[in-house]
């Protein structure tokens, strides 16, 4: 998670009651033919209109806005010809279905007990802020990784590995890369010291599994130590068990990544035949440690893939089995998607436009073809900050929501491009440029007049700001 300032100000004020999501109800557990646990919440999983069930009460903490909460209901993984439902189809390939579940969790909100807490994220992390995180009240929010289900995985799935998919949701800037709703894949596996009789005996069992897995042709550049100061050992964990476990981890996700990008078209004849190139670096997550993440050198550049570590044991006590130990792995597949399909823009995953859906078929890496973009334009938006207030006390993110919630998709990016102190006055002026532009037709010029109008009352509404 990123480094986040401390949270300022909530888009409604706590009287709005925002009638979002249905509750998080009972989970059936069901053992299928095979004899594997699935996961099923007993919730609809087809992308749907209806408006939610559920009302959360809203409070000083709810800062979910219409536009994110009509997101919720998009489920591009339910459609299998997506880019991101086939990267996660061949993702999960590569896991044995007899070792590792697959778990659905089609609605997005979660307790903060799920998010945060279960995980072992200290009271004051920066990620619980609300400047980066979408609260529905103070107990619920929608969930800003897969992580937040964790505990219930390692409590209900009988397979000693589960696998989920799921969308994510982070208050963020907007820009080719970045979008508030996202998809993420989480993994996990436990081995129980049940029934076997030494320390050795347990590694043995461990290094066994280990072995099974495919070496993969890369080339891994792994300089981390299996733990230091800096990313330590858990207490009272044997150092050999936190080795074996890494190892299975490591191997696993390196078995993994080669598989997935054997699917990448490599124009370039020299780069075809190279072996691809990974790196281990030392990581930090509250409920992993030691922690890693895995990147891929891609395009010239190091491409981060997995963050990963060996499972904090507050998380198998949480799951009601203290005496396991295990891995976690999570990964964010819109990056991964873009660069196997050749997707420019994130915000293209979330087109209607059938040029771009029609391009896809289920369980195929295919380069996307561009379509004409249409023209563009931008506006920009100059405004005088209240008296006293400075500009660090203006949050880009909340300027991101009123423009989100005003003009949706058709803005491709906003950026302040200016700011001042008035020298006699003392008053702060700041400047946002935004582009305007629809991934499916030209938009018109009165069009984006009246979405800047909206933009512009928005931002005196909420922050009291002097337009100039
Ligand atoms: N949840 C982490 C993130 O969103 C990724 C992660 C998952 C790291 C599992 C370790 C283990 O960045």
């Amino acid at each position: 998670m990123r480094l986040l300032r401390p949270c300022q100000r909530a888009l409604f004020s706590p009287n709005d009651s925002l009638s979002l999501f249905k509750s998080v109800s009972h989970q059936i557990r069901k053992v299928s033919s095979e004899g594997n646990t699935e996961i099923k919440r007993a919730r609809d999983t087809q992308p749907s209109d209806k408006p939610f069930s559920k009302v959360y009460a809203a409070d000083e903490w709810t800062n979910v806005t219409p536009s994110i909460e009509g997101l919720t209901r998009r489920r591009l993984l339910t459609n299998p010809a997506h880019p991101l439902s086939t990267l996660k189809q061949i993702i999960f390939s590569k896991f044995p279905e007899s070792e590792y579940t697959r778990a659905e969790f089609p609605v997005s909100q979660v307790s903060v007990y799920e998010n945060f807490d279960s995980l072992h994220f200290p009271k004051d992390h920066p990620g619980r802020s609300k400047t980066d995180t979408y609260y529905l009240n103070k107990d619920y929010v929608l969930r800003t990784h897969t992580s937040a289900h964790q505990v219930e995985c390692f409590r209900d799935i009988i397979t000693p590995g589960f696998l989920v998919a799921a969308d994510v949701y982070r208050r963020d800037a907007i820009d080719r890369t970045h979008y508030p709703v996202f998809h993420q894949m989480e993994g996990g596996r436990w081995w129980s010291p049940e029934g076997v009789e030494s320390v050795e005996d347990f590694i043995a069992k461990i290094n066994a599994d280990t072995e099974k897995i495919p070496r993969p042709e890369i080339t891994i550049i792994d300089e981390t130590l299996p733990f230091h100061d800096g990313n330590p050992i858990q207490q009272g964990q044997d150092p050999a068990v936190c080795i074996a476990i890494t190892n299975h981890l490591k191997r696993t996700l390196e078995m993994v990544v080669s598989g997935v990008f054997k699917n990448v078209v490599i124009d370039d004849e020299a780069l075809k035949d190279q072996p691809l190139q990974i790196r281990w670096i030392d990581a930090t997550f509250p409920f992993t440690s030691p922690s890693w993440e895995m990147e891929v050198f891609w395009g010239g550049d190091w491409l981060e893939i997995f963050g990963c570590g060996v499972t904090h044991q507050e998380i198998f006590a949480n799951a009601g089995y203290p005496e396991r130990v295990g891995w976690a792995f999570g990964l964010g597949l819109e990056r991964l998607a873009m660069v196997l399909f050749g997707v420019p823009d994130i915000r293209l995953f979330w087109s209607q436009d059938p040029r771009f859906l029609n391009q896809f078929v289920p369980g195929v890496v295919s380069q996307f073809e561009k379509f004409s973009k249409y023209p563009g334009t931008y506006r920009d938006i100059a405004f005088w900050l209240k008296q006293g207030e400075t500009a660090d006390s203006f949050y880009d993110n909340d300027l991101m929501d009123i423009v989100r919630e005003s003009a949706g998709d058709l803005v491709e990016d906003a950026q302040q491009i200016d700011k001042f102190t008035h020298p006699k006055t003392g008053r702060t002026s700041l400047c946002y440029r935004i582009r305007f532009q629809s991934m499916e037709r030209t938009l018109l010029n009165e069009e984006v007049n009246e979405l800047q109008e909206v933009i512009r009352k928005g931002l005196t509404d909420k922050f009291g700001v002097e337009l100039r």
